[in-house]
């Protein structure tokens, strides 16, 4: 329909969130996937995704459907939620302690409202999830940034946490375990963070959407085991741990849903140990393949093998790169060539970085990193312009073109069957 004209429109976009929202995982993932090649008759491969219900391998229980179908005759609702959660913690939740949103996002989005005063100031983790930020813009709460350390297995720097807070400082936002990083903070770690915030009179905002989602050496601990030393918001989802996706919620208007709210404490009553430790065996194998085949990709560097939630960042030696202007521009050209999309860290606030999901079926992780090492290899200095070694008819098996080990150097030719994927 045609607008009709007038001298001055009364309205016009907000500036301040349009820059702050500038950057979202799923803007610059719709970036890089714009430029897949359609006429490439490979499947695409998402390693950008946050929700790997899409994956036979990761969906939910008989159990949710059969809940979600039945809510309308259950009647329990916030008191399950409660003792469910209490499990883990060394006092007891009160239904009156649980609030019901739709999605996590929703919860961010209620707890930065209610936090948003004139002057006041939020802490977040750089890197991190960008919808604080964006939510915080809304609310006009200012963000200040505090790093997540890739050489202490990403901890929060708790001397920038000190400095970064004054007395307009409202809270600060832990998301553990991490997404991006795929870290799990250490009991004593987390104690630290409760006396840093005690100290600074702040509130300690716990995103626990990746709760239990680990494999690595350090237990998952709620932060609101700490909640006798500092004020605990937990924020926490079902679409992660149970696989239900969020879009499930957020297609439904807030009226319907109660339905939801029914199903929810069924949901977590009945589903056993067996389905999480079937999704978290696959997520430990899934990590495995993905560290130690990164590992192996020259000009790509992975500080920490991910020990939780479904992520791991690496980092990108773009000195040893031809051609590549920057992580965008790395993802960019994957999804054009290999048809593989992955998130630039710039997503996530660290440049040159990537963001990439192995909650993807464990079968195919190893080839689709083959993939990404074939666009490495493509752009190294010193092969740009060869012909592609891969793509010689007489190499019968896939062949993964690598220096072992020895990532900072221009890398020498190894021809490495990988037998397992060809199978
Ligand atoms: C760290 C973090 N917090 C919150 C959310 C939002 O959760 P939900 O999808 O349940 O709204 C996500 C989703 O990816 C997340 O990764």
């Amino acid at each position: 329909m045609e607008n009709g004209t007038a001298e001055r429109w009364g309205f016009r976009g907000n500036e301040v969130l349009s820059t702050a929202s500038a950057i979202t995982i799923r803007g610059v993932l719709n970036e890089v996937m714009g430029n897949i090649n359609e006429s490439d008759p490979r499947p695409v491969i998402p390693l950008g995704h946050g929700d790997p219900s899409a994956f036979p391998c990761f969906r939910t229980t008989q159990i949710a459907d059969d809940a979600v179908a039945d809510a309308l005759r259950s009647a329990k609702f916030n008191g399950a939620i409660a003792d469910y959660l209490s499990k883990d913690l060394p006092y007891k939740l009160s239904p009156g302690d649980i609030y019901l949103t739709i999605g996590c996002t929703q919860a961010i989005e209620v707890i930065l409202t209610a936090l948003a005063r004139p002057k006041a100031n939020i802490l977040l983790p750089r890197p991190g999830f960008p919808f604080y930020e964006a939510r915080a813009a809304y609310s006009r709460l200012e963000v200040r940034h505090f790093d997540l350390l890739p050489e202490k297995g990403w901890e929060v720097d708790l001397d920038a946490v000190v400095s970064l807070a004054d007395e307009n400082t409202v809270g600060m936002v832990v998301i553990n375990p991490g997404n991006p990083c795929g870290n799990v903070f250490p009991y004593q770690h987390l104690k630290k963070i409760a006396e840093t915030a005690k100290k600074l009179g702040i509130l300690v905002i716990a995103d626990e959407v990746y709760d239990h989602l680990t494999f690595g050496s350090n237990p998952f601990v709620p932060m609101g085991v700490f909640g006798s030393i500092v004020p605990v918001v937990t924020v926490g989802s079902i679409s992660k741990r149970l696989l239900i996706a969020s879009r499930v919620f957020s297609i439904f208007p807030l009226t319907r849903q109660p339905l939801f709210r029914r199903a929810v404490p069924r949901i977590l009553e009945k589903t056993g140990e067996v389905f999480f430790s079937k999704i978290v065996n696959i997520l430990r194998e899934a990590a495995d393949v993905c560290y130690d085949t990164i590992k192996e990709i020259p000009c790509i560097t992975c500080p920490n093998k991910p020990e939780g939630s479904m992520f791991v960042m690496v980092k990108l030696n773009l000195s040893l790169l031809e051609d590549i202007k920057d992580d965008i521009d790395f993802c960019v050209k994957l999804a054009k060539e290999e048809s593989v999309v992955v998130l630039p860290g710039v997503a996530v606030g660290l440049k040159n970085w990537l963001r990439v999901t192995f909650a993807i079926e464990p079968s195919s992780l190893e080839e689709v990193l083959l993939l990404m090492s074939f666009l490495v290899l493509a752009y190294i200095n010193p092969y740009r312009g060869d012909p592609q070694p891969w793509a010689d008819p007489d190499c019968a098996d896939v062949a993964l073109y690598f220096l072992p080990c020895m990532h900072e150097l221009p890398p020498q030719p190894v021809v490495v069957s990988l037998e397992s994927s060809t199978q």
